[in-house]
């Protein structure tokens, strides 16, 4: 096997081993208000709603993970599976690799494959280039492709990037390629200031995976020698800021939220804050790990009962109604927004 493949796998056996069911996304310090008199059935409940231009049935999805050898291929067929199965869209993890060694492009492939009529997102590095980008897209019949920003991880990976020059690229794919494009983070959370910055691109999808679950920084760090850059994963925002942050850009850019997303209340929280769908990556694979295809398949389903409870005891019947919900931020996330403005 290649180095990059082994990569590949360490990347998702360390991602499980410093799995945990708590998650520190932030989102327990925002309430949200219930309506005590709903008029409404919970059949009455209705889930859509945009991503990337496209209408979809459940507001989750699951986001870039994994791909680049034969292990984390098969991963990618079941998630392909499970994503074909519960009607909502996937992100396969970097495509990088299978640029550079064709060997590896059948773990990426069969995600298509086992999903033929779903909405399948590619992903690839914001350093990679237009045609690198097509490419990428071809590889897989792609509905979008997901840039993704990963600074932190880049500089504590032992075999990591130096050079960090990205914008004028990110512009160039956005406004050439043939489908959109979803620029986001790895779980450092996109803030204000990134944000101000990709205005001056037609950038108009956004993730802003923050911090608080799947951590590269801890990580890439297991994998130095001397395990000495664990603290570089105090630059970063939780989901739960990325998404208070976010705000003052809503008119520029539709958000989606990851980053330690559990459960549907925190899936309803980032929609009440003004996301507009939630990527979701850990959360899975550990479940997927334990309780395989069918284990996923039930949580996703009891995800969208739950979703529609939440939503039927905030007396809410779609998605944009959420966003009138009352909600009250602890003092520390106040403080934060305070501070920002
Ligand atoms: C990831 N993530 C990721 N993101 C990306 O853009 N390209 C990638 O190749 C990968 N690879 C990857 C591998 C594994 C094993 C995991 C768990 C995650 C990051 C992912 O898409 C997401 O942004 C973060 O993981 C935060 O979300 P969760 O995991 O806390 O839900």
């Amino acid at each position: 096997m290649n180095k990059h493949s082994h990569r590949k796998d360490e990347h998702v056996i360390i991602a499980e081993k410093l799995y945990t069911a708590e998650s520190q996304n932030g989102l327990s310090q925002i309430r949200l208000l219930p309506l005590n008199i709903p008029e409404l059935t919970l059949a009455e409940i209705d889930l859509h709603t945009n991503f990337l231009g496209y209408s979809i049935e459940y507001p989750f999805f699951i986001n870039a993970m994994t791909g680049g050898s034969v292990q984390t291929g098969k991963l990618n067929a079941k998630l392909a599976r499970v994503a074909a199965i519960t009607n909502i869209p996937m992100a396969t993890g970097s495509q990088s690799i299978a640029l550079s060694i064709p060997e590896t492009k059948a773990s990426f492939e069969i995600v298509r494959q086992e999903n033929p009529q779903g909405l399948v997102l590619g992903n690839l590095g914001a350093h990679h280039n237009l045609s690198a980008a097509n490419r990428a897209v071809k590889m897989l019949n792609a509905d979008a492709l997901e840039l993704h920003l990963n600074v932190a991880q880049e500089l504590v990976m032992p075999e990591g990037d130096i050079a960090f020059k990205w914008l004028a690229n990110i512009s160039d794919i956005v406004n050439n390629l043939s489908v959109p494009v979803l620029v986001k983070e790895v779980g450092t959370g996109i803030t204000p200031k990134t944000l101000h910055f990709l205005q001056q691109t037609n950038v108009k999808y956004v993730d802003l995976s923050g911090y608080g679950g799947t951590n590269f920084v801890k990580i890439e760090n297991e994998r130095r020698k001397n395990k000495e850059l664990a603290y570089f994963d105090e630059l970063a925002i939780t989901t739960a800021e990325a998404l208070i942050a976010a705000q003052a850009f809503k008119t520029d850019f539709s958000f989606t939220a990851s980053g330690g997303i559990r459960n549907a209340l925190d899936i309803v929280k980032c929609l009440v804050l003004g996301a507009d769908n939630v990527g979701i990556s850990g959360q899975f694979l550990h479940i997927l790990i334990k309780n395989g295809e069918d284990g996923l398949i039930s949580f996703i389903e009891e995800l969208k009962q739950q979703i529609r409870q939440l939503m039927l005891l905030l007396g809410c019947q779609n998605i944009s109604e959420l966003r009138q919900v009352q909600y009250i931020l602890s003092p520390c996330l106040l403080n934060f927004k305070n501070q920002l403005s």
